[in-house]
Protein backbone atom coordinates (compact mmCIF):
# COMPACT_ATOMS: atom_id res chain seq x y z
CA UNK A 1 0.00 0.00 0.00
CA UNK A 2 1.49 3.28 -1.06
CA UNK A 3 1.94 5.38 1.71
CA UNK A 4 2.93 8.93 1.18
CA UNK A 5 4.08 11.34 4.70
CA UNK A 6 6.52 13.52 2.78
CA UNK A 7 5.12 15.78 -0.10
CA UNK A 8 8.74 15.70 -2.19
CA UNK A 9 7.82 11.23 -2.44
CA UNK A 10 4.25 12.30 -3.19
CA UNK A 11 4.87 14.92 -5.83
CA UNK A 12 7.48 12.27 -7.43
CA UNK A 13 4.67 9.57 -7.66
CA UNK A 14 2.04 11.69 -8.70
CA UNK A 15 4.41 12.29 -11.76
CA UNK A 16 3.58 8.55 -12.58
CA UNK A 17 0.22 9.00 -13.01
CA UNK A 18 0.21 11.28 -15.88
CA UNK A 19 -2.58 11.00 -18.17
CA UNK A 20 -4.63 8.20 -15.88
CA UNK A 21 -8.18 9.56 -15.06
CA UNK A 22 -7.20 10.79 -11.06
CA UNK A 23 -9.91 10.47 -8.25
CA UNK A 24 -9.21 12.16 -5.05
CA UNK A 25 -11.29 11.44 -1.71
CA UNK A 26 -9.91 13.96 0.95
CA UNK A 27 -10.55 12.89 4.95
CA UNK A 28 -9.76 13.98 8.38
CA UNK A 29 -8.59 10.10 8.85
CA UNK A 30 -10.22 8.05 11.65
CA UNK A 31 -12.15 6.29 8.66
CA UNK A 32 -15.94 4.85 9.29
CA UNK A 33 -17.90 3.08 6.63
CA UNK A 34 -18.97 6.62 5.09
CA UNK A 35 -15.44 7.45 4.26
CA UNK A 36 -15.16 3.74 2.85
CA UNK A 37 -17.76 4.48 0.41
CA UNK A 38 -16.77 7.28 -1.39
CA UNK A 39 -13.21 5.55 -1.54
CA UNK A 40 -15.30 2.88 -3.10
CA UNK A 41 -16.85 4.57 -5.36
CA UNK A 42 -13.88 6.45 -6.32
CA UNK A 43 -12.09 3.02 -7.37
CA UNK A 44 -15.05 2.54 -9.20
CA UNK A 45 -14.99 5.94 -11.37
CA UNK A 46 -11.47 6.61 -11.65
CA UNK A 47 -7.82 4.95 -12.83
CA UNK A 48 -5.87 6.10 -9.92
CA UNK A 49 -6.81 6.51 -6.38
CA UNK A 50 -5.36 9.23 -3.92
CA UNK A 51 -7.06 9.06 -0.13
CA UNK A 52 -5.66 11.99 1.76
CA UNK A 53 -5.98 12.04 5.20
CA UNK A 54 -5.15 15.46 7.41
CA UNK A 55 -6.78 17.03 10.63
CA UNK A 56 -6.78 20.58 8.97
CA UNK A 57 -5.99 23.03 12.01
CA UNK A 58 -7.17 25.97 10.29
CA UNK A 59 -10.62 24.56 9.75
CA UNK A 60 -10.97 24.10 13.91
CA UNK A 61 -12.29 27.10 15.95
CA UNK A 62 -11.83 25.59 18.88
CA UNK A 63 -8.33 24.04 19.88
CA UNK A 64 -9.74 21.99 22.26
CA UNK A 65 -12.21 20.70 19.39
CA UNK A 66 -8.89 19.84 17.36
CA UNK A 67 -6.92 17.97 20.02
CA UNK A 68 -9.54 15.73 20.69
CA UNK A 69 -9.91 14.96 17.23
CA UNK A 70 -9.50 11.32 16.63
CA UNK A 71 -6.41 10.05 14.91
CA UNK A 72 -5.77 6.20 13.87
CA UNK A 73 -3.51 6.09 10.86
CA UNK A 74 -2.45 2.79 11.23
CA UNK A 75 -6.45 1.16 11.04
CA UNK A 76 -6.88 3.88 8.46
CA UNK A 77 -4.33 2.08 6.28
CA UNK A 78 -5.50 -1.30 6.84
CA UNK A 79 -9.60 -0.26 5.64
CA UNK A 80 -8.25 1.62 2.32
CA UNK A 81 -6.20 -1.29 1.47
CA UNK A 82 -9.12 -3.33 2.04
CA UNK A 83 -10.78 -1.53 -0.79
CA UNK A 84 -7.76 -1.96 -3.19
CA UNK A 85 -4.20 -2.55 -2.13
CA UNK A 86 -3.11 -0.04 -5.32
CA UNK A 87 -4.98 3.11 -3.81
CA UNK A 88 -2.57 5.71 -2.49
CA UNK A 89 -2.69 7.33 0.56
CA UNK A 90 -1.03 11.28 1.68
CA UNK A 91 -0.53 11.66 4.97
CA UNK A 92 1.29 14.82 5.02
CA UNK A 93 2.48 17.17 8.54
CA UNK A 94 1.32 20.42 8.95
CA UNK A 95 4.55 21.84 8.33
CA UNK A 96 4.68 20.16 4.56
CA UNK A 97 0.46 21.59 4.21
CA UNK A 98 1.63 25.27 5.97
CA UNK A 99 4.97 25.86 5.15
CA UNK A 100 3.83 29.62 5.41
CA UNK A 101 2.09 28.78 8.65
CA UNK A 102 -1.46 27.74 10.06
CA UNK A 103 -3.87 30.56 8.42
CA UNK A 104 -6.37 30.53 6.54
CA UNK A 105 -7.17 32.21 3.04
CA UNK A 106 -10.32 34.19 3.24
CA UNK A 107 -12.75 33.02 0.58
CA UNK A 108 -15.57 34.96 -1.14
CA UNK A 109 -18.52 32.66 -1.23
CA UNK A 110 -21.72 34.25 -1.56
CA UNK A 111 -22.86 34.13 1.97
CA UNK A 112 -22.56 30.47 1.74
CA UNK A 113 -20.25 30.22 4.11
CA UNK A 114 -21.77 32.23 6.77
CA UNK A 115 -24.99 30.83 7.64
CA UNK A 116 -25.48 27.26 9.29
CA UNK A 117 -22.20 25.73 10.17
CA UNK A 118 -20.40 28.84 9.09
CA UNK A 119 -22.85 30.80 11.46
CA UNK A 120 -21.42 29.04 14.32
CA UNK A 121 -17.82 28.60 13.41
CA UNK A 122 -16.45 31.66 11.82
CA UNK A 123 -14.22 31.16 9.28
CA UNK A 124 -14.13 27.16 9.40
CA UNK A 125 -15.24 27.21 5.37
CA UNK A 126 -12.37 29.49 5.03
CA UNK A 127 -10.33 26.46 6.38
CA UNK A 128 -11.90 23.96 4.16
CA UNK A 129 -11.37 25.75 1.39
CA UNK A 130 -8.05 26.90 1.62
CA UNK A 131 -7.18 22.86 2.24
CA UNK A 132 -8.33 21.49 -0.42
CA UNK A 133 -7.22 23.94 -2.79
CA UNK A 134 -3.74 23.18 -1.55
CA UNK A 135 -4.64 19.46 -1.98
CA UNK A 136 -6.09 20.15 -5.60
CA UNK A 137 -3.08 21.96 -6.52
CA UNK A 138 -0.70 19.22 -5.47
CA UNK A 139 -2.31 16.53 -6.85
CA UNK A 140 -4.33 17.85 -9.57
CA UNK A 141 -7.51 15.48 -10.00
CA UNK A 142 -9.73 14.88 -12.71
CA UNK A 143 -12.47 13.93 -10.11
CA UNK A 144 -12.97 14.41 -6.10
CA UNK A 145 -15.44 12.84 -3.75
CA UNK A 146 -17.30 14.51 -1.06
CA UNK A 147 -20.21 13.40 1.18
CA UNK A 148 -24.02 14.79 0.94
CA UNK A 149 -23.68 14.13 5.27
CA UNK A 150 -21.41 17.70 5.38
CA UNK A 151 -23.84 19.25 2.95
CA UNK A 152 -22.99 23.03 3.40
CA UNK A 153 -19.83 21.88 2.75
CA UNK A 154 -20.41 20.32 -0.37
CA UNK A 155 -22.47 23.26 -1.47
CA UNK A 156 -19.29 25.73 -0.71
CA UNK A 157 -16.86 23.72 -2.50
CA UNK A 158 -18.85 23.33 -5.64
CA UNK A 159 -19.21 27.09 -5.72
CA UNK A 160 -15.48 27.78 -5.38
CA UNK A 161 -14.70 25.22 -7.65
CA UNK A 162 -17.16 27.08 -9.88
CA UNK A 163 -15.74 30.56 -9.11
CA UNK A 164 -12.10 29.44 -9.40
CA UNK A 165 -12.34 27.64 -12.68
CA UNK A 166 -10.96 24.46 -11.18
CA UNK A 167 -11.02 21.80 -13.63
CA UNK A 168 -11.96 18.71 -11.38
CA UNK A 169 -14.97 17.46 -10.83
CA UNK A 170 -16.67 17.50 -7.61
CA UNK A 171 -18.69 13.97 -7.34
CA UNK A 172 -21.49 14.21 -4.08
CA UNK A 173 -21.89 10.93 -2.51
CA UNK A 174 -25.26 9.78 -0.25
CA UNK A 175 -24.94 9.79 3.59
CA UNK A 176 -23.67 6.42 5.17
CA UNK A 177 -25.82 5.82 8.30
CA UNK A 178 -25.33 3.57 11.04
CA UNK A 179 -27.92 0.93 11.82
CA UNK A 180 -30.27 3.32 14.25
CA UNK A 181 -30.34 5.92 11.26
CA UNK A 182 -27.51 7.84 12.98
CA UNK A 183 -25.16 9.80 10.30
CA UNK A 184 -21.73 8.30 10.79
CA UNK A 185 -19.14 10.85 11.78
CA UNK A 186 -15.59 10.27 12.88
CA UNK A 187 -17.24 12.19 16.11
CA UNK A 188 -19.42 9.77 17.44
CA UNK A 189 -16.81 7.71 18.80
CA UNK A 190 -16.80 10.74 21.36
CA UNK A 191 -20.42 9.88 22.34
CA UNK A 192 -21.06 7.62 25.31
CA UNK A 193 -22.92 4.22 24.11
CA UNK A 194 -26.23 5.22 25.56
CA UNK A 195 -26.04 8.58 23.74
CA UNK A 196 -24.51 7.13 20.22
CA UNK A 197 -28.01 4.59 20.63
CA UNK A 198 -30.42 7.21 21.75
CA UNK A 199 -28.80 9.47 18.80
CA UNK A 200 -30.98 7.68 16.45
CA UNK A 201 -34.25 9.58 16.93
CA UNK A 202 -32.67 12.48 14.82
CA UNK A 203 -32.45 10.70 11.89
CA UNK A 204 -36.43 9.53 12.78
CA UNK A 205 -37.71 12.88 13.20
CA UNK A 206 -36.19 13.87 9.92
CA UNK A 207 -37.91 10.81 8.40
CA UNK A 208 -41.18 12.06 9.56
CA UNK A 209 -40.99 15.52 8.59
CA UNK A 210 -39.92 14.40 5.09
CA UNK A 211 -43.97 13.30 5.60
CA UNK A 212 -45.04 16.81 6.60
CA UNK A 213 -47.04 17.37 3.46
CA UNK A 214 -44.19 20.22 3.32
CA UNK A 215 -45.67 22.12 6.10
CA UNK A 216 -42.94 24.16 7.55
CA UNK A 217 -44.05 25.14 10.51
CA UNK A 218 -45.41 21.55 11.40
CA UNK A 219 -41.77 20.50 10.95
CA UNK A 220 -40.00 22.91 12.68
CA UNK A 221 -42.54 22.14 16.10
CA UNK A 222 -41.90 17.98 15.30
CA UNK A 223 -38.43 18.46 15.82
CA UNK A 224 -38.45 20.85 18.63
CA UNK A 225 -40.73 18.89 20.15
CA UNK A 226 -38.91 15.71 19.84
CA UNK A 227 -36.06 17.58 20.96
CA UNK A 228 -36.83 18.29 24.50
CA UNK A 229 -37.48 14.87 25.26
CA UNK A 230 -33.87 14.02 24.96
CA UNK A 231 -32.46 16.67 26.95
CA UNK A 232 -29.01 15.58 26.95
CA UNK A 233 -29.28 16.47 22.95
CA UNK A 234 -28.78 20.06 22.53
CA UNK A 235 -30.66 21.43 19.33
CA UNK A 236 -28.05 24.16 18.03
CA UNK A 237 -30.61 25.15 15.19
CA UNK A 238 -33.24 23.46 12.61
CA UNK A 239 -33.35 24.86 8.90
CA UNK A 240 -35.66 24.26 6.29
CA UNK A 241 -33.34 25.59 2.86
CA UNK A 242 -32.93 25.58 -0.24
CA UNK A 243 -30.07 22.72 -2.14
CA UNK A 244 -28.16 25.28 -3.97
CA UNK A 245 -28.83 29.04 -1.71
CA UNK A 246 -29.09 27.13 1.55
CA UNK A 247 -31.06 30.27 1.93
CA UNK A 248 -34.49 29.58 4.32
CA UNK A 249 -36.98 28.52 2.32
CA UNK A 250 -40.53 30.23 2.92
CA UNK A 251 -42.91 28.00 1.11
CA UNK A 252 -41.97 23.98 0.88
CA UNK A 253 -44.52 23.20 -1.39
CA UNK A 254 -42.96 26.19 -4.39
CA UNK A 255 -39.41 25.69 -3.18
CA UNK A 256 -37.26 24.48 -5.28
CA UNK A 257 -34.91 21.22 -4.12
CA UNK A 258 -35.55 21.90 -0.10
CA UNK A 259 -33.59 20.47 2.36
CA UNK A 260 -34.15 19.88 6.32
CA UNK A 261 -30.51 21.04 8.20
CA UNK A 262 -30.10 19.64 11.75
CA UNK A 263 -27.13 20.64 14.16
CA UNK A 264 -26.88 19.18 17.20
CA UNK A 265 -24.39 19.33 20.59
CA UNK A 266 -24.27 16.39 22.57
CA UNK A 267 -22.23 16.43 25.77
CA UNK A 268 -19.97 18.86 23.39
CA UNK A 269 -19.89 16.82 20.29
CA UNK A 270 -21.04 18.30 17.83
CA UNK A 271 -23.42 16.56 15.20
CA UNK A 272 -24.84 17.37 12.01
CA UNK A 273 -27.33 16.11 9.32
CA UNK A 274 -29.71 16.81 6.92
CA UNK A 275 -32.53 15.11 4.11
CA UNK A 276 -34.24 16.21 0.76
CA UNK A 277 -38.15 17.00 1.91
CA UNK A 278 -39.05 16.89 -1.68
P1 LIG B 1 -14.05 14.26 7.14
O1 LIG B 1 -15.01 14.68 8.19
O2 LIG B 1 -13.02 13.25 7.47
O3 LIG B 1 -14.89 13.74 5.92
C1 LIG B 1 -14.27 13.37 4.71
C2 LIG B 1 -15.34 13.15 3.65
O4 LIG B 1 -16.17 12.05 4.05
C3 LIG B 1 -16.28 14.38 3.50
O5 LIG B 1 -16.56 14.58 2.13
C4 LIG B 1 -17.51 13.94 4.26
O6 LIG B 1 -18.71 14.56 3.82
C5 LIG B 1 -17.53 12.44 3.97
N1 LIG B 1 -18.33 11.74 4.97
C6 LIG B 1 -18.16 11.74 6.31
N2 LIG B 1 -19.13 11.03 6.92
C7 LIG B 1 -19.92 10.54 5.93
C8 LIG B 1 -21.11 9.72 5.91
N3 LIG B 1 -21.66 9.28 7.02
N4 LIG B 1 -21.65 9.43 4.70
C9 LIG B 1 -21.08 9.91 3.54
N5 LIG B 1 -19.98 10.68 3.50
C10 LIG B 1 -19.41 11.00 4.68
O7 LIG B 1 -15.02 16.70 5.72
C11 LIG B 1 -13.86 16.66 6.06
O8 LIG B 1 -13.25 15.53 6.58
C12 LIG B 1 -12.92 17.84 5.91
O9 LIG B 1 -13.64 19.03 6.09
C13 LIG B 1 -12.15 17.85 4.56
C14 LIG B 1 -13.10 17.96 3.37
C15 LIG B 1 -11.27 16.60 4.42
C16 LIG B 1 -11.20 19.09 4.52
O10 LIG B 1 -10.30 19.07 5.58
Amino acid sequence: MPLYRKLEALKLARSNYKGKALGVVPTMGALHLGHLSLIAKAKRESEAVWVTIFVNPTQFEKKDDLDKYPESLTADVASVHEIGADINIFAPTATDMYPEGLAAKKQTLDGLDTLMEGADRSGHFDGVITIIAKLFEILQPHLAYFGEKDFQQLQVIKKWAKDQHILTKIIPCPVVREANGLAMSSRNAQLSPKDRKEAGFIYEAMLQCKNKSLDKPAIYTIIKKTFSAHPNFDLLYVLCAEEDSLKEVHDLVSANKPRLFISVSVTGVRLIDNVALK
